[in-house]
């Protein structure tokens, strides 16, 4: 079971008053063996947020447990031994290899360190997963630089999932691919979610891509969790004007300017202009509320 209780992380920028609140109170829960998918629009703190819980940067304040160990207390010595626990498909998968290396170099080098394996075995073991990833043999020998973004980010899947981790987190694993090759690492990703029991982290910015592959999905807008349910909810009956929002096919984001305060979504919600701007959006920031079991939405309207 993964959990992040009440984590923030702000940034601050040069310009004296500036701060990006990346994290900004954001609590959630995964269940062992299921998948949250987490959605919201670029720059909300998707990845921020999935780096904090994998302890690759620290939160300003709040608390990660991985199976009820506190894991934000530990310092890197202490967390390595850990690590081949959990494991993250980044979304600038290229920078989290060398590029001059080989590509059964990187592989075999993560096989070595988290797997404990012999030389001979390993190579058996890299040609079977080769070819659930749609990368043919060919490539083990060319380097790193010299693939295409399609498959690099397969390299990242498959260096991800060949030290079998109890969990995973996939930020955005699908972007730089094409259609048939999408479908088929979401296929891949859910067989072996199944399979092999893992828990699982989802971060994409299509909530129709996310809801297809999570168990449940949280909605986050600026760096904070605006709505949490099942999957099937979330589709069937989603409450959030924002989680709305990123259902419609085509919608005009209205960006209008009011103060930093209150709702952290009133400068695009459509239900704050229907209701004629109330002034309770602008003043009290809406907190999380459980309005059927298991399903929790922050919206003063949503009753
Ligand atoms: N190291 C950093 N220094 C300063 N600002 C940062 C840093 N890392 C992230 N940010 C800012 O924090 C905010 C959240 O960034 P983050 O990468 O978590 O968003 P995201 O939801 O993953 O976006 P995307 O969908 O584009 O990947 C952004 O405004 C980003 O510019
Ligand atoms: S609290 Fe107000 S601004 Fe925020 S989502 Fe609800 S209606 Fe919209
Ligand atoms: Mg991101």
């Amino acid at each position: 079971m993964v959990r992040a209780e009440g984590i923030y992380k702000y940034f601050y920028g040069k310009k004296k008053g500036y701060t990006v609140k990346a994290c900004d109170n954001v609590t959630i829960h995964i269940p062992p063996g299921k998948t949250l998918g987490l959605v919201g629009e670029s720059g909300c703190g998707k990845t921020t947020l999935g780096r904090i819980i994998l302890g690759l940067i620290k939160p300003d304040r709040g608390e990660v447990f991985f199976e009820n160990t506190k894991i934000t207390s530990f310092r890197e010595k202490e967390l390595r031994p850990m690590r081949k626990n959990f494991q993250m498909i980044f979304q600038d998968s290229r920078s989290a290899f060398n590029p001059r290396m080989r590509v059964y170099d990187a592989l075999k080098e993560a096989a070595v360190l988290h797997l404990d394996m012999k030389v001979r075995i390993i190579k058996e073991y890299i040609n079977q997963l080769i070819d659930r990833v749609n990368l043919h043999r060919g490539l083990l020998y060319n380097y790193i630089g010299n693939l295409s973004g399609g498959e690099v980010k397969r390299l990242d899947i498959l260096r991800a999932i060949m030290i079998s981790p109890k969990f995973i987190i996939a930020d955005e694993p699908l972007s730089p691919l094409d259609i048939s090759m999408q479908s088929q690492i979401v296929n891949l990703l859910m067989e072996i979610q199944q399979k092999k029991k893992i828990t699982m982290m989802f971060i994409s910015h299509d909530l129709r891509m996310v809801r297809i592959i999570s168990h449940r999905v949280a909605v986050m807008y600026l760096g904070k969790i605006v709505e949490v349910a099942s999957k099937t909810v979330i589709g069937e009956n989603p409450l959030h004007p924002y989680t709305k929002f990123l259902w419609k096919p085509k919608s005009t984001d209205i960006v209008l300017k009011f103060p930093d305060k209150g709702c952290v979504y009133k400068r695009s919600c459509e239900l704050f202009q229907k209701r004629g701007f109330p002034s309770v959006c602008l003043e009290k920031e809406p907190e999380m509320r459980e309005v059927e079991k298991g399903h929790w939405v922050a919206c003063h309207f949503i009753k």
